[in-house]
């Protein structure tokens, strides 16, 4: 082999959602696109909202001289400044520009705050079900991520967690809305959380930062959102992006909001701008950060996204799926009719329905499915569902 034994180990690992993609185009290459319903991808079909795009225009139209040019790798600080304001009332917390670090999407965020905290050996606690790249992004900056069940209704476990936190934690990453379960964070879940990890700190004379990894944030569909993790721990970052509450997932752009008075801060904010040039980021698109500069307060339709919500809770409710109501996200993570998801899944995809085995979160036994597809895919998958629970069922 010419590369690396380990990215072939993690490009196995990571292959769940690869390989159902590569599923579905087979499938719809035979049985013609319209007669299969691939639910396994989190792309959002929904396009961007109009203000959207007459920011775009906008932004690509300014005469003005250097809009184009290399900027100071955090970010323009007009851009920056317009963040720290619209964040400042949610955090309840005075945030200025030199707060926030304009990055590519959640992802190139989560790198830069994990190569500025971590030391080689440190460790990441990420909860199960969990996304899985967070294994590859602690890996790629010498850390290692910890894994930690949660409960049966995908909350967080104290317990388990006070368990899992040793001298070499750096960070815990929490996902609200979360990919894959939909369930969103309570206040009084946050609360506690900030005082376990504020007493754990204590007790071991050193730091364990908060990374709330958020691109979800605002597909919300009742109740109270999840608290910024700035309003209630110290040693916070908040990390967002605007791929899924605007629709541009292709353009790279998001920030990192770093609480004022977290531990070493200047340094904090130093490491993060440093890591966004060396890792090649350099910056954040200049022209989306224009853009996303105008329109803050503008979200996607979230109504549509909950009504998907309701019809597939009621019809998986119906048929018989053990599932969590989803508050949040646009996914559904219900547990599968057979021990061994993967058989499971192998029956669903006779029916042509595309879903991602649990164990690709770190869950095996349980399955995940997007709805960020239109009503004629959700619709269509619901006789798939339905017979392949029966037949699952009645062996
Ligand atoms: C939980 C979670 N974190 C991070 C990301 C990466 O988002 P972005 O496109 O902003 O990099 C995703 C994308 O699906 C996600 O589901």
């Amino acid at each position: 082999m010419a590369i690396s034994e380990k990215v072939l180990g993690f490009m196995e690992r990571a292959s769940w959602i690869r390989k159902m993609f590569e599923e579905g185009i087979r499938l719809k290459q035979e049985f013609g696109e319209e007669n299969v319903f691939d639910l396994s991808l989190g792309n959002p079909v929904a396009e961007p909202p109009e203000a959207v795009k007459a920011a775009i225009v906008k932004a690509a139209q300014d005469p003005a001289p250097g809009r184009h040019r290399y900027m100071p790798n955090a970010g323009f600080p007009d851009v920056r400044a317009a963040i720290a304001n619209a964040l400042s009332a949610e955090c309840k917390v005075t945030l200025g520009p030199d707060d926030i670090v304009m990055i590519c999407g959640a992802a190139g965020g989560l790198n830069i705050a994990l190569k500025t905290l971590l030391d080689p050996g440190d460790e990441v606690i990420v909860f199960a079900p969990y996304f899985v790249e967070y294994f590859f992004y602690a890996d790629n900056h010498g850390g290692q991520a910890v894994a930690v069940n949660t409960k049966p209704d995908f909350s967080i476990d104290f317990d388990a967690l006070a368990a899992a936190i040793t001298d070499r934690t750096k960070a815990v990453i929490i996902n609200s809305p979360n990919n894959p379960t939909g369930v969103v964070y309570t206040r009084q879940a946050m609360e506690e959380l900030a005082a376990l990890l504020k007493e754990q700190s204590q007790k071991r004379g050193k730091p364990i930062y908060l990374i709330a990894d958020d691109p979800y944030k605002k597909i919300l569909f009742e109740g109270e959102p999840t608290p910024n993790p700035i309003e209630v721990y110290e040693d916070s970052l908040y990390i967002t992006s605007h791929s899924k509450d605007l629709a541009v997932p292709g353009e790279r752009i998001g920030y990192v909001a770093v609480h004022p008075d977290c531990a070493d801060s200047a340094n904090v904010v130093a490491g993060l701008i440093f890591c966004n040039r060396v890792l090649g980021f350099v910056n954040a698109p200049a022209l989306f950060q224009r853009v996303v500069k105008e329109v803050q307060h503008v979200t996607v339709d979230v109504d549509a996204y909950r009504r998907r919500r309701d019809l597939l809770y009621s019809e998986l409710t119906r048929i018989g799926y053990d599932v969590v109501k989803p508050g949040g996200a646009f996914y559904f993570f219900p547990k599968s009719p057979l021990e061994d998801e993967m058989q499971f899944i192998e029956i669903l995809t006779a029916k042509k329905v595309l879903v991602v085995p649990g164990r690709g979160f770190g869950a095996p036994g349980y399955f995940r499915l997007s709805y960020c597809f239109p009503d004629a895919v959700i619709e269509g998958a619901l006789p798939g569902l339905e017979a392949a629970f029966r037949e699952a069922r009645n062996g």
